[in-house]
């Protein structure tokens, strides 16, 4: 089938990279300039494990192309996914220009029967937005609008994008289900479940997901927080906790908050959207706040430990994107840990194996960049984890220590056994531990 993907992000390139790769035929369509020029030449905008390889097998193939020529695109597509940014306003609700832009411009270019597939996250009621927008900007249009929210996570987003626990259509009319289930074939070959439904509930879907993990995480922070203070071990609860069949133990891991550019704007979207309805949604409200506040957590240890004013030391921070294997420094809480620390007049060591070039946007020279674990300790106070990549698993703590001022590891996502650290001759304080 011929596809157009507007929006060439973590999500636009991944959708045009893995259909593709089932054998579709794919424009993607981005306005900025740089970034079509960059991808035409190979080079991917973010880092994204096995995204490199599998766009340039498929741009070699001829299936897979980039372009801002968005006319074009349409006219050539039966399908076109858009896949464009939706951040959070400064009221916490989701701006749906990009969104909206999107239709417009398909509302005046397509001509037949074609599907507008939002895989954007947006608040219930944007499927009808858009199909009302474009039957305003063309009323004789045949385009139908459908809902197909993205499960992905970035650092395993091909392989979410492959190996989905469900997909999701929201339409309204039997051919464009058939035609959703015609562009996913193959990657339904082995048992996923599909869910059809309509418009608001695809686009609730999403949103419920987002943020009842984001809920989890906020609710085991809570609990680390209570574990520190009544002298439990929150690792040991969790886990016990986790093997109840009704929890499920993963995303039971307390740490400095959550970030990315999902999470949060999601669940602030969610608030707004409800309270638009006249609902207030209470426990989201305070999940977010929660997490706000836990962002703090660690420059409150240092503080307790080094005093007020943090002068005369210097940290390093491990760990800048906001998880793992990913460049995606939205929302970071390491960003959050990094300026705090220079708000109190910290000097400041960043180390992270991917992130400095977007880090450097944000905080220029106010920092010094690390190029390796051992380069990154040197004259520090103390060593704060706050993401928790494998090169961080298994360091040599006793080596690092020769060239540190003090010898203290702030471990920010609990990886560490206190033990083993405490041998190395190294204080720890992780989150919640005893
Ligand atoms: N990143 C994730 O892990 C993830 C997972 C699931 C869902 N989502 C959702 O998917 C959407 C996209 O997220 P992302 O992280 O890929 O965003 P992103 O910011 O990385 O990319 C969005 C892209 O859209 C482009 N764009 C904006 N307006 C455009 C237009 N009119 N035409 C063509 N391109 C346009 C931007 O230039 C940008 O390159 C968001 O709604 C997000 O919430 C993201």
């Amino acid at each position: 089938m011929n596809i157009a993907v507007f929006g060439t992000g973590y999500v636009g390139l991944v959708t045009g990279a893995c259909l593709a790769n089932l054998g579709h035929n794919v424009h993607c369509i981005d306005i900025d300039e740089r970034k079509i020029k960059q991808l035409q030449k190979g080079i991917i905008p973010f880092f994204e494990p096995g995204l490199a390889d599998l766009v340039a097998r498929n741009v070699s193939r001829g299936r897979l192309l980039f372009t801002v020529d968005a006319q074009t695109a349409i006219t050539f597509a039966e399908a076109i996914f858009n896949c464009v940014g939706t951040p959070s306003r400064e009221d916490g609700s989701a701006d749906l220009r990009h969104v909206f832009a999107v239709a417009q411009i398909v509302a005046r270019t397509a001509r037949g029967y074609k599907l507008l597939i939002n895989k954007s996250t947006v608040p219930p009621g944007t499927a009808q937005q858009c199909h009302s927008l474009i039957q305003e900007t063309n009323p004789s249009s045949e385009v139908e609008v459908v809902s197909n929210p993205e499960f992905l996570a970035e650092g395993k987003a091909v392989h979410d994008f492959t190996h989905p626990d469900k997909i999701v259509f929201g339409a309204k009319t039997l051919k464009a289900y058939s035609l959703l289930r015609r562009i996913y074939t193959g990657r339904a070959r082995t048992y996923i479940p599909v869910l059809e439904t309509d418009w608001e509930t695809a686009e609730m879907i999403k949103y419920a997901n987002n943020s009842f993990l984001a809920t989890k995480i906020s609710f085991v922070n809570e609990l680390a927080n209570i574990c520190e203070r009544v002298g439990a071990d929150v690792k040991m609860v969790t886990q016990a906790m986790g093997l109840d069949y009704r929890i499920n133990p993963r995303f039971l891991n307390p740490g400095i908050g959550y970030g990315g550019s999902c999470f949060p704007k999601d669940v602030r979207a969610l608030i707004h959207a409800a309270r638009e309805k006249g609902y207030e949604a209470q426990l989201l409200q305070e999940v977010d706040l929660l997490n706000e506040r836990q962002k703090n957590y660690l420059a409150h240890k240092i503080k307790a430990r080094f005093g007020q004013t943090l002068q005369g030391h210097r940290f390093v921070v491990w760990g800048l994107a906001f998880k793992p294997q990913t460049s995606d420094i939205r929302e970071s809480p390491a960003l959050a840990l990094v300026q705090g620390l220079l708000n109190h007049g910290a000097d400041v060591t960043v180390y992270d194996p991917v992130a400095h070039v977007d880090v450097r946007e944000v905080f220029g020279e106010k920092v010094r960049y690390a190029s390796s674990l051992s380069d990154s300790v040197i004259d520090c106070s103390a060593i704060l984890l706050a993401t928790e990549w494998d090169e961080f698993r298994n360091v040599n703590f006793a080596e690092l220590g020769k060239t540190m001022k003090h010898k203290m590891v702030f471990d920010g996502r609990n990886i560490y056994e206190p033990e083993m650290v405490k041998e190395d001759g190294f204080e720890y304080v992780g989150v919640g531990r005893k």
